[in-house]
């Protein structure tokens, strides 16, 4: 019996550790510790670029003192280091957002390109004059001007899909706006601005329905959030290195095979050939026909790092702590008199836009940043959607899994004081 006891009580001590370590987690950024203004730093700023776990710094120090050397044409055994971490990289990123296949994911620099490479290559394949692009009207200008772009050369048309007044894209709308001249759909996941989730499998089905294929950004959706493309059932996804948790300069186009492969080349160079002749070239198969030149190979060993670390950290765990982060940050900020919050949908992550009555977002960022107190202001490369809200700009707080309650109540009370100050 004492035998039963003991196995008993084993379970009990697992299930009261705590599930979330905040503070062991902050040790693993080393840029928290330090002081800004002589005040410690608190770093809301995340939407932007999010900080880095000391693994994702090692890597990179990694690759450039151990493994340095180019991908794919070396024999020797540097190259052959390299070219591994990098093509197992990309299974881990496949199984990261669960795509069926290795070749449906090409590494790109971030979100930006991997847009302007869709809208580059699918776009100007199959979009002639008289077609339409349907977006909405809470996209980051990432995944407005490259289409604006593609419909100014071809005399095609953008359209755009309303959001109401909580910044929740108006579905019925936007179905209205799905018709025979449709021929791509591209939306965010989640807002930057705004931080709206949007319907995107409902969105998937009514494009899908007329035949339409979506094109997904996910560049503030995949640190935060599961991701699933084939739940989803969107036809391209992307998301930047450096949003979760990752080096700059690397970042994933998901698109799924059949497209691909029926897509031209986005640049043309090394890597992306299977021969060449002043006559001829002949592409490289998908995905490396759209990976021309030498690649961002310690981004992808940063990457690399990123996703162990989100992986380690859980991505479900990441969430729900945000999401009571969220909840917390929401309630702290309402209280504040002259507080607006700019994007209350009821499905959020957490991204808080607000602006405080009489006083420029400008003039609260530079006061927060005083108080070591690290937001975004201005139109966060969203200007359409805050001449929807009819606002030229707004402070914004965006969350991280590193943020704790005491930052909130630091930015609580950085607000009361920008308020005594200039109000
Ligand atoms: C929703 C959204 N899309 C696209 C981008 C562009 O990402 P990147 O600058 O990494 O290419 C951003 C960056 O803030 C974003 O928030």
């Amino acid at each position: 019996m004492a035998t039963t006891q003991q196995t008993i009580q084993a379970p009990a001590r697992t299930l009261s550790a705590p599930a979330f370590d905040v503070k062991r987690i902050r040790e693993d950024f080393p840029i928290l510790k330090q002081k800004v203004h002589d005040k410690p730093l608190v770093y809301l700023d995340n939407a932007a670029t999010s900080q880095k776990p000391q693994k994702v710094v090692d890597a990179i120090v990694r690759f450039y003192t151990e493994d340095c050397a180019n991908i794919h044409r070396g024999v020797h055994l540097l190259s052959e280091r390299a070219t591994y971490v990098y093509e197992n990289t990309r299974r881990k990123v496949q199984k990261f957002l669960n795509a069926s296949d290795q070749r449906e994911i090409v590494y790109v620099r971030g979100a930006t390109e991997a847009i302007n490479l869709v809208a580059q290559t699918y776009g100007r394949r199959n979009i002639q004059a008289g077609d339409e692009v349907l977006i909405t009207a809470m996209e980051h200008h990432s995944n407005i001007v490259p289409w604006q772009m593609l419909c100014e050369e071809k005399g095609a048309r953008l359209q755009v899909g309303p959001v109401n007044d909580r910044g929740e894209l108006i579905l019925e709308e936007f179905e209205k706006l799905l018709n025979d001249r449709t021929r791509i759909v591209a939306v965010a996941h989640v807002s930057n601005a705004l931080g709206t989730i949007n319907p995107v499998r409902q969105i998937v089905e009514m494009a899908h329905a007329r035949g339409v294929p979506v094109l997904v950004d996910g560049a503030q959706a995949a640190p935060h959030m599961k991701v699933d493309v084939q739940e989803l059932g969107c036809d391209f996804y992307t998301f930047s290195g450096h949003k979760i948790f990752g080096p700059t300069g690397i970042g994933v186009l998901f698109g799924k095979f059949e497209l691909l492969e029926a897509m031209p080349p986005f640049q043309g160079g090394g890597d992306m050939i299977a021969y060449v002749s002043f006559e001829k070239t002949i592409y490289n198969a998908v995905p490396y026909k759209f990976e021309a030149g030498t690649p961002d190979i310690a981004g992808v060993y940063g990457l690399e790092a990123a996703l162990k670390y989100v992986n380690h950290v859980g991505i479900a765990n990441i969430a729900s702590y945000e999401h009571a982060l969220l909840s917390y940050a929401t309630e702290a900020l309402q209280q504040i008199p002259g507080v607006r919050i700019i994007g209350t949908a009821r499905e959020k992550t957490g991204v808080i836009s607000f602006v405080l009555e009489g006083i420029h977002a400008h003039d609260v960022g530079t006061i927060l940043d005083h108080e070591g107190i690290a937001v975004r202001t201005g139109h966060h490369c969203a200007q359409p959607v805050m001449d929807r809200f009819g606002v030229p700009a707004t402070v914004r707080a965006s969350l991280a899994f590193y943020n704790t309650k005491q930052e909130i109540n630091s930015l609580a009370a950085g607000i009361q004081r920008v308020k005594a100050v200039l109000g």
